[in-house]
């Protein structure tokens, strides 16, 4: 750390910078953020000092805090705060400790504790411009001229962002760690070309196919169940505890709102509209993995058949505000078969909606190019479609948005 670090700061504008709590326990013994000041002040104790704390914040009033309103959940808020911190965007952890884990050069203060810390317009106001409140600090403008990098991310607005930074970190050391943390750390980002990760993930199987994309939308295929296991967004993957000597082990999604998918194969022939979904593995219902197909850019089409059926499933991430899937499945049989229907989706309640869309919990289905029927079995409802051939063809797609 460089000389300009050991000049304490200021006195001008403590309260209105720090927390009273903070300010309290640094008057009462002493500051101890020892690798950012290199210097600890002595404590005063505050019985010594009665009223200090209080005279100085009324003194110096800290400005008011952004009012931000966001119109999507808290948990998408954290995801977008923990993704600007991480390395795949302001890298604030290759400066800064998290939760006591070394950053790679500069030792800055640790970036779970600052909410404790700190006043939140204060805050704002040092991340939007580092140097105009601290004149030759190495800390960059993330938001050069009030700009952002990311106009994708909570509908491109700054003080969003950074109000999502200090939501996330907020969490302090229960804060999920950010991308790229740790020495070990080698998150795979897909850039241009899908990236194809085959490995044990965890909740996907031991035969699990997972697919980063480039819209930053996930998914793992199970290739024993021929399911798919999990779809996330953001970050795709962790690299490290298979690729360095950390060896075997199960690794699951490195990025953000995780969702399961429910268990059991994906099509079954139903007899009756009551007849309940089979519960066997699929091998035992006759499912054959059939390998995958890639497009150019590496994007998989998954190939299994059961009973003289033929399936094509192109499960494909799309940009967007929030990044969504466009799920294809081309059906071929070789005989006609009956009753043949695909299961989009099991939950406790399914909410159907206008325009063949349905509601899963945090998830939206809509059915494109056939029509989507909730029905009541062992007490979930479940999206079912029934296929319909044409010439021994069928072909539909499901959009998911979550
Ligand atoms: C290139 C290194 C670097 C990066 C990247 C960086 N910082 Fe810093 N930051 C520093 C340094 C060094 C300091 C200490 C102040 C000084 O001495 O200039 C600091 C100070 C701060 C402070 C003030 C802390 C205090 O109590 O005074 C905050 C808040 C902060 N950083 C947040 C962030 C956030 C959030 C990010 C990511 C958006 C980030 N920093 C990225 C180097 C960096």
């Amino acid at each position: 750390m460089g000389d300009e670090a050991r000049i304490p700061p200021s006195l001008d504008g403590v309260a209105a910078k720090m927390q009273p709590d903070y300010l309290r326990s640094v008057v009462d013994r002493g500051a101890d953020d020892r690798p950012y000041m290199h210097t600890r002040m002595p404590g005063f104790g505050l019985a010594n000092l009665p009223g200090f704390v209080e005279a100085l914040t009324e003194l110096d009033k800290p400005l008011p805090r952004p009012e931000v309103a966001f119109d999507t959940t808290m948990a998408k808020v954290k995801a977008a705060g923990r993704f600007l911190v991480g390395s795949q965007a302001l890298s604030c952890i290759k400066c800064h400790t998290f939760a006591g884990q070394r950053a790679e050069g500069v030792q800055g203060i640790d970036l779970t504790i600052m909410t404790r810390r700190l006043q939140p317009a204060w805050f704002h106001r040092y991340l939007l411009d580092p140097q105009q409140v601290r004149p030759g600090t190495r800390m960059p403008a993330s938001w050069p001229n009030g700009e952002t990098f990311y106009p994708n991310l909570l509908g491109g607005k700054t003080t969003a962002q950074i109000e999502a930074i200090w939501l996330y970190l907020a969490d302090g050391g229960n804060a999920q760690h950010p991308v790229g943390l740790g020495q070990q750390s080698i998150p795979l980002l897909p850039s241009g070309s899908a990236i194809i990760y085959r490995n044990f993930i965890q909740g996907a199987g031991t035969r699990a196919i997972g697919v980063g994309y480039p819209e930053r939308a996930n998914l793992a295929f199970d290739a024993n169940e021929m399911r798919l296991a999990l779809i996330w967004q953001g970050a795709f993957i962790d690299a490290a505890r298979h690729w360095t000597d950390r060896g075997a082990g199960w690794e699951g999604p490195l990025g953000d709102n995780v969702i399961r998918w429910h268990e059991g194969v994906p099509f079954a022939s139903l007899e009756k509209p009551d007849t309940p979904w089979p519960t066997s593995k699929a091998s035992d219902l006759g499912y054959r993995f059939g390998g995958y197909r890639l497009t150019p850019d590496d994007r998989p089409t998954f190939l299994y058949s059961f009973d003289g059926v033929e399936v094509e499933d192109f499960p494909n991430a799309v940009a967007g505000t929030e990044p969504s899937l466009l799920w294809t499945l081309r059906v071929k049989a070789k005989r006609p078969v009956s009753d043949l229907f695909f299961r989009a989706a099991v939950a406790d309640r399914i909410e159907p909606q206008a325009d063949n869309t349905f509601v899963v919990g945090n998830m939206k289905i809509v059915v494109r190019d056939a029509e989507g029927r909730i029905r009541r079995s062992r007490d979930k409802d479940e999206l079912l479609i029934p296929v319909r051939f044409q010439n021994g063809q069928a072909e539909f797609r499901l959009e998911i948005h979550w």
